[in-house]
């Protein structure tokens, strides 16, 4: 054999071995590896880019909102579908905010702050030289505790947090988009939506998992009721639940309609896909495009690389320890459920450089 093809081997091993853990999560996430290929920060895009086929949200709208923004891909969806390759781009306003640093983005003013703070709505309104917003997004997740009776609770109290700020921010008539869980108070939530907007749908895109119980409501023509003050010092959040709002009937329950939106022919989320789309193209990987700023796992990896996870039978730290250090993303899917699944092998991939770390970003 000549040390040529010996070599050339060599190349296709090695090849083969380098792209064997990355084609595979390439394989099992159709919409994952598709926000790679078009430039998505993260798979959410398609999310928004399929609310947006149903409902022409982005229609006339000059100033927008993106709540809890990173890594950035609604943002980026706002960026590309309002200022377009337009003249007057520049009349477009897009605000981001989140808890989290975001790298830059050609036309989004960031403002890293708290969404259940006055101040962070003052901060947005400034930036639109006191002019109300036309639409506000908001795709917010809080950090999943894998309790799902608590994470529904979190995720309604951030759902009325981005509600209360909006209230803030946005023109009557305006528009806002809000992720949701299906959960046990979903009534309740629709209920203080429908006070402020004339149209609430719940939807689910195709990119959005039917394991899991994401959805989004969109909330069309703000109109709230009159002598409405907005105010953050009394907000929303404060309620009995002593009711089941679901036992209600007649007109005292709210049921909003349900749409599953995307065009048909959009690629289904929970279905595994061939790697080869396209037959005359050979596959090739390729890596996400933004590395994630200081991720939430961070800190799971230090204790891993210096050998501070103890191990099952160790009285010291348990694995439920490494669990919590992990501070599980909410960028995953928001199914709690594969969140946590999805943060057990992080545990594993503590030697990640740069690159692989993005990979765990691009949820
Ligand atoms: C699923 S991610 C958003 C993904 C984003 N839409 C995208 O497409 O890239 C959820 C985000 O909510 C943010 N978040 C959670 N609670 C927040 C709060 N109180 N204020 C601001 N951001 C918050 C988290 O920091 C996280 O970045």
């Amino acid at each position: 054999m000549s040390i040529d093809k010996v070599i050339s081997d060599i190349r296709i091993c090695r090849s083969l071995w380098e792209n064997m853990g990355r084609s595979s999560k390439d394989k099992r996430d159709i919409y994952y590896r598709l926000a790679k290929e078009e430039g998505w920060r993260a798979r959410s895009a398609f999310k928004l880019l399929q609310l947006d086929e149903e409902f022409n949200l982005f229609k006339g709208v000059r100033r927008a909102v993106d709540l809890c923004a990173a890594p950035g891909s609604w943002s980026q969806v706002l960026s590309r579908k309002l200022r377009g390759t337009e003249e007057n781009s520049e009349d477009v306003k897009i605000v981001a905010v989140d808890l989290q640093a975001m790298a830059p983005l050609p036309g989004v003013t960031q403002i890293q702050g708290d969404i259940t703070k006055i101040t962070t709505a003052q901060e947005i309104i400034k930036h639109f030289e006191g002019q109300p917003a036309d639409l506000v997004v908001c795709d917010g997740a809080p950090d999943v505790t894998g309790l799902h009776d608590v994470d529904e609770y979190i995720q309604a109290q951030l759902l009325l947090a981005a509600l209360n700020i909006t209230t803030h921010v946005l023109k009557p008539g305006g528009t806002f988009v809000a992720k949701i869980f299906r959960g046990k108070d979903v009534t309740l939530l629709y209920s203080q939506l429908k006070v402020f907007f004339s149209g609430v749908t719940c939807a689910k895109p195709r990119s959005s998992r039917n394991s899991s119980i994401e959805a989004f409501v969109v909330c069309e023509n703000y109109s709230p009721p009159e002598g409405y003050i907005p105010n953050m010092s009394n907000p929303l959040l404060d309620h009995s639940y002593d009711v089941d709002f679901n036992q209600l009937e007649g007109p005292n329950r709210i049921i909003v309609p349900f749409l599953a939106c995307g065009d048909l022919s959009a690629f289904d989320s929970d279905r595994t896909y061939p790697l080869q789309l396209d037959p005359s193209k050979e596959y090739r990987y390729t890596p996400p495009i933004q590395p994630p700023i200081r991720p939430p796992y961070q800190q799971a990896c230090h204790l891993r690389k210096n050998n501070l996870l103890s191990k099952e039978d160790s009285p010291t730290v348990s694995f439920g320890g490494a669990f919590s250090a992990l501070h599980l993303s909410a960028n995953q899917e928001s199914d709690t459920a594969a969140a946590a699944a999805a943060a057990a092998p992080q545990l594993d991939s503590c030697e990640m450089n740069e690159e692989e770390a993005a990979e765990q970003e691009v949820q």
